[in-house]
């Protein structure tokens, strides 16, 4: 976002913790100064003591980081420990009665679930998956409503060491049968559907479809009734949720793992090819998830958080399924769309459930802030202690929207960097601590050696001057490899700086007093609405077209989404003239068909052919420029069909 970029080279102001807020808070100042210094000190030594105290381990570990096989880090191996158990069986002690969580329906339904309850459902669907035969190891895919038994499910697997993956409900039937195949899941976790935005999503119906053209690996698929609606059950093969638990104990021993047993496999886009599965480890996801969710959320059992992410993304893996239950706090889960039936929904939300601590998306937050400061206004914000924001850039316009019309001015933001890979928060103030700018993520989190490099891998000191944003330690809740493909890993993450550090795939600058400010992707990957998407991947969407021979994929920037999908495509035959409209939609719908409605193009320009340089390359930076409208400033000279250069303009 060029808008962005410039904003925050001028964005000046600094907001300091509000005292009411630091008087309060879990960490203060010389908690983070302390722990900074153990870092520093014995970055080792600092995570195994954290370890330690955070984790109740069924077996001690001795080996605090094992990394003979170097960048394939392994944490705390001989420790043997079993997830849910951390999250659930801990909380029983003492705060069994608690309110683990409370759901809101997109219909307006609302249910509520203790500590108690929550470990009860959690051990009946255990012991379903079990008398099942699904034990540990095991991939099971699950494609949910954003209900509790979301949750339910993956918390399931944690108890008996199945390996699962969350795809996002809003994946089409072919992007599910991709990922269940990779995976090579053989039980698929669903539901008659979902509500979203007034509709119905039909996971059940996408279900069947990935399972009729592939996925011989599935012999087991559970339904929950969500909907009501009527869907055809294969016998043998598919089970009602409420069936299969019918009679099963509330009590399931957990399935002690040892700690680099894979907790999950979470499929995120890459610049190139399939979606590839970053895999998270048992005990190292679990600290990261914890220890972020009590020091950046600074968490406290009567907290409310309200993480607005889908289960199917890294966020509601670490701060929905995971972080805050290990923390022992109460969530918020709300299954549908932001603006239904009216851009009032989350404010309501935030009021009838007491949220204290709120965390979301900047391109939810500039959705909403369009409806005015009026909506807001009518619900009470008063509980609220914290903001949040995640996933993308946050434009500073809208950072100041949320301090001052959600937050109350009272609140502190944080701005929290990380990704799928890293698996927990790890750029971010320390809410009661660390002074915020707004656009700016601020400081590494401690024990996270971050930094800024040029091409050579030397630390970029100048401020302002951009670079890479690399990862000069390994740290424990980091991915451990690609599922199926380690080459991959290494590759993606690492081959550029000869294994030494890991490349985040952003790029970044930092100012004079140390801040860090994200840039954007470096690669070929989108951010739309704070969702990660595959150039290539859209690409190959819309060549399995028919009548699509070429196509080439770019962002713009989007006012609401932060960038927005462009596609210059070329047609088999003549390029179509005159009113395009029917075609685009055509085109539009297809691509939802093959991945999902979130990768649908904004803008489709039919062209004749694509711009390439002689040796055959398309030129994207030409092809970016032209999406946004900037003049272009690249060598053109070396085009093979110059010419072009004004259809593309769309002229
Ligand atoms: C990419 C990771 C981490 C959960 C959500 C997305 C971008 C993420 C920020 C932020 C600027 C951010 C980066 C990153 N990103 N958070 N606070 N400021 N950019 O997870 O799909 O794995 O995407 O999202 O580009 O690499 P993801």
């Amino acid at each position: 976002m060029k808008k962005n970029i410039e904003s925050v080279l001028t964005e000046s102001r600094v907001f300091a913790p509000p005292p009411a807020f630091v008087a309060e808070a879990r960490l203060k100042a010389h908690d983070l100064t302390a722990l900074h210094q153990r870092a520093a000190a014995d970055p080792q030594n600092f995570w195994a003591e954290l370890a330690r105290t955070e984790i109740a381990w069924h077996t001690p570990f001795t080996v605090t980081l094992d990394d003979r096989a170097a960048p394939n880090f392994r944490w705390f191996t001989d420790g043997e420990l079993n997830v849910s158990y951390n999250c659930l069986d801990l909380q029983l002690a003492q705060n069994a009665d608690q309110l683990a969580i409370i759901f809101e329906g997109e219909p307006g339904d609302v249910r509520t679930l203790t500590y108690r309850e929550l470990h009860a459902d959690v051990c009946r669907f255990a012991n379903a998956l079990k008398a099942r035969g699904i034990r540990r190891g095991d991939r099971v895919v699950i494609y949910m409503p954003l209900v509790p038994e979301a949750v339910v499910a993956m918390q399931a697997c944690a108890r008996i060491g199945a390996i699962h993956s969350v795809v996002f409900g809003g994946f089409s039937a072919l992007s599910l049968k991709e990922r269940i195949e990779d995976a090579g899941a053989r039980c698929v976790i669903t539901a008659d559907g979902g509500h979203r935005g007034g509709n119905i999503v039909e996971l059940k119906a996408a279900t069947d479809k990935a399972l009729t053209e592939g996925c011989a690996s599935v012999d087991t698929v559970y339904v929950l009734r969500r909907t009501g609606a009527t869907v055809p059950m294969q016998l043998g093969r598919d089970l009602w949720w409420h069936e299969a638990i019918e009679g099963q104990a509330e009590v399931c021993e957990p399935e002690w793992v040892d700690a680099e047993h894979p907790l999950f496999l979470l499929y995120t886009s890459g610049s190139t090819g399939r979606p590839k599965g970053i895999q998270h480890s048992s005990a190292g996801y679990l600290l990261g998830a914890k220890l972020t969710s009590r020091w950046v959320f600074d968490l406290r059992s009567d907290d409310v958080l309200w993480c607005t992410a889908d289960v199917g993304w890294i966020t509601g893996h670490s701060y929905v399924a995971y972080g805050p239950l290990a923390a022992g706090a109460t969530l918020v889960m709300y299954e549908g769309a932001p603006t239904y039936p009216d851009g009032g929904r989350f404010w309501r939300i935030c009021g009838q459930h007491g949220v204290t601590v709120f965390y979301t998306a900047p391109t939810a937050i500039r959705a909403l802030m369009k409806l005015g400061d009026e909506l807001p206004a009518k619900y009470d914000l008063s509980k609220i202690r914290l903001l949040g924001s995640v996933g993308e850039p946050i434009n500073p316009e809208a950072w100041m929207w949320y301090h001052r019309v959600i937050g109350g001015g009272r609140c502190p933001i944080v701005d929290t960097w990380w990704q799928t890979e890293t698996g927990a928060i790890m750029i971010s103030p320390i809410p009661g601590v660390t002074s915020t700018k707004p656009g700016s993520c601020t400081q590494p989190l401690p024990g996270i050696f971050a930094d800024i490099v040029d091409d050579e891998g030397r630390s970029v000191t100048m401020p302002d001057a951009g670079g890479y944003l690399v990862i000069r330690k390994p740290w424990p809740s980091m991915l451990r490899t690609i599922w199926g493909d380690n080459d991959r890993y290494l590759e993606t993450y690492w081959k550029k700086f000869q294994h030494r550090l890991y490349v985040a795939g952003d790029s970044a600058h930092r100012d004079a007093d140390g801040c860090f400010w994200i840039m954007g992707r470096i690669d070929d990957v989108l951010n739309v609405a704070g969702h990660r998407l595959g150039t290539m991947e859209i690409e190959s969407a819309l060549v399995a077209h028919p009548r699509i021979a070429e196509a080439a994929v770019v962002s713009r920037q989007h006012e609401i989404k932060g960038e927005s999908v462009f596609a210059f495509v070329v047609c088999r035959g003549a390029r179509p003239t005159g009113d395009t409209k029917e075609f685009e939609k055509e085109l539009r719908d297809w691509v939802a068909e093959q991945l999902g409605a979130i990768a649908k193009p904004d803008d489709i320009r039919f062209a004749d052919n694509l711009p390439k340089t002689r040796s055959g390359k398309i030129m994207r930076r030409l092809l970016r420029a032209i999406a946004r409208g900037e003049t272009i400033t690249q060598d053109v000279s070396t085009l093979e069909n110059p010419a072009i250069i004004e259809q593309l303009r769309g002229h």
